[in-house]
C-alpha cells in the first residue's frame, strides 16, 4: 500500500512507472467506452471514498470514471454531513471507520496538516486530490499530456509557468526536481514561492529560474503553464493581488516569444490570466489535459494499491 499525497515525497522511479502505465492502459481503450471496465478489472470489489471540501469538477470526474474503469467503486461523502467536520468525532476514529468500510480515500482539502494527519490513522492509502500546499495528482498527468504531445521525455523540454506561486506551482517544482526538466518561474515579485519552497530547490538542483518579467520567462519555451491568479480560499486582498499580475497576462503576443510550437496547458477552472484567444487557440490543449486525468489517476490508484507492475 502507498499514499500519494506529495511529488516530493515519492520516488522518481515510481512516478515514471505510474506514467508509463497510464500512457499504456490510454491505448488500450481506443475502442472502450466511458465505463467498459479495463481487462483483468484490476481493482474489482474495491471502494474509493471520496470527501471534497473544496469545490471540484475535474478531480471528482476523473477519479469516478478512473474507479469504475479499473472495477471498482466509489462513493463521495459530503464534509458537512459527517460528525468529523463539525468537530464532534477525531480524524483518528473517522480514518479508522474509512479504513474498515473503504480501501483508499481521496481527500480535497484546505489543510496540509489534515491530509498528514490522516495519513497517521489511516490503514488504507490516502490521496491527494488538492490541498494548499500541493495538486499531486493534476502535475503528473500534466507530465503524461506533455510528453503525449511533444513526443519526448519531458527533461528534453523547457518549460515556463507564468502565474501564481500556489499548489499546482509547488507540485511542479516537485516534478522538475523528479523529472529534471527546466522550469522558468514568472511572477511578481511578490509573489513569489516562499522560502521554503526556494530552500528545497537550492538544496535539490538548479534547473529552476525565477524571473519578474513574462517575457524573459517564456523565452524559447516549449510548454507555457498557468493556473488563477486568485486560488480557492486565498486569503489575499484580491483587488490588489489582481492589479500585480497585470503583466502576466497570457496573450497572444507574449504566447510569440516562445518556440513556435509552444503548447498552452492550464488545470482548469480560469479567470483572467490567460486572453481567450489563447486559451481557445490550436495551441492550447487544456481539454486534452483534463481528460488525461482520468487516465494517470488510474495508475496513481493502481501504484496505491501496490498493482503496478
Ligand atoms: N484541475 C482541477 O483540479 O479541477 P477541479 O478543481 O475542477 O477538480
Ligand atoms: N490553484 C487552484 C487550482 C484549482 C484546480 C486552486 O487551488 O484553487
Amino acid at each position: 500500500m502507498k499514499h500519494f499525497i506529495n511529488l516530493k515525497d515519492i520516488p522518481a522511479k515510481d512516478l515514471r512507472k505510474i506514467i508509463i502505465d497510464a500512457k499504456k492502459r490510454k491505448k488500450l481503450r481506443k475502442k472502450l467506452s466511458t465505463l467498459d471496465v479495463d481487462k483483468g478489472t484490476p481493482l474489482k470489489g474495491k471502494l474509493l471514498i471520496q470527501m471534497f471540501e473544496k469545490s471540484s469538477l475535474r478531480t471528482r470526474l476523473s477519479f469516478y470514471l478512473a474507479i469504475k474503469q479499473l472495477g471498482g467503486s466509489t462513493l463521495t461523502l459530503r464534509p458537512d454531513e459527517l460528525h468529523f467536520s463539525k468537530g464532534g468525532e477525531s480524524i483518528a476514529d473517522t480514518a479508522k471507520i474509512l479504513s474498515n468500510f473503504g480501501n483508499a480515500f481521496m481527500l480535497r482539502t484546505d489543510s496540509d496538516e489534515k491530509l498528514n494527519e490522516f495519513r497517521k490513522h489511516l490503514s488504507i492509502p490516502i490521496i491527494n486530490g488538492l490541498s494548499p500546499g500541493s495538486h499531486a495528482t493534476q502535475v503528473l498527468s500534466d507530465i503524461f499530456t506533455v510528453e503525449e504531445i511533444k513526443k519526448k521525455p519531458i527533461s528534453k523540454l523547457k518549460i515556463t509557468w507564468v502565474g501564481d506561486s500556489n499548489n499546482v506551482l509547488s507540485s511542479l517544482i516537485a516534478a522538475s526536481i523528479k523529472f529534471s526538466f527546466k522550469l522558468n518561474i514568472g511572477c511578481p515579485k511578490s509573489y513569489q514561492p516562499n522560502y521554503k519552497i526556494i530552500n528545497y530547490i537550492k538544496k535539490n538542483k538548479n534547473k529552476i529560474s525565477i524571473y519578474n518579467d513574462s517575457k524573459k520567462a517564456v523565452k524559447g519555451a516549449d510548454v507555457i503553464f498557468s493556473d488563477k491568479v486568485i486560488s480557492m480560499n486565498d486569503k489575499v486582498n484580491k483587488k490588489r493581488k489582481l492589479k500585480s499580475f497585470n503583466k502576466f497576462k497570457i496573450d497572444e503576443k507574449l504566447m510569440s516569444l516562445a518556440k513556435k510550437d509552444c503548447i498552452f496547458l492550464h488545470c482548469l477552472p480560469r479567470g483572467k490570466e490567460v486572453d481567450d484567444k489563447v486559451f481557445l487557440s490550436k495551441q492550447s490543449k487544456v481539454w486534452q489535459q483534463a481528460i488525461n486525468r482520468v487516465h494517470v489517476q488510474k495508475s496513481i490508484l493502481l501504484y496505491c494499491f501496490g498493482k503496478l507492475g
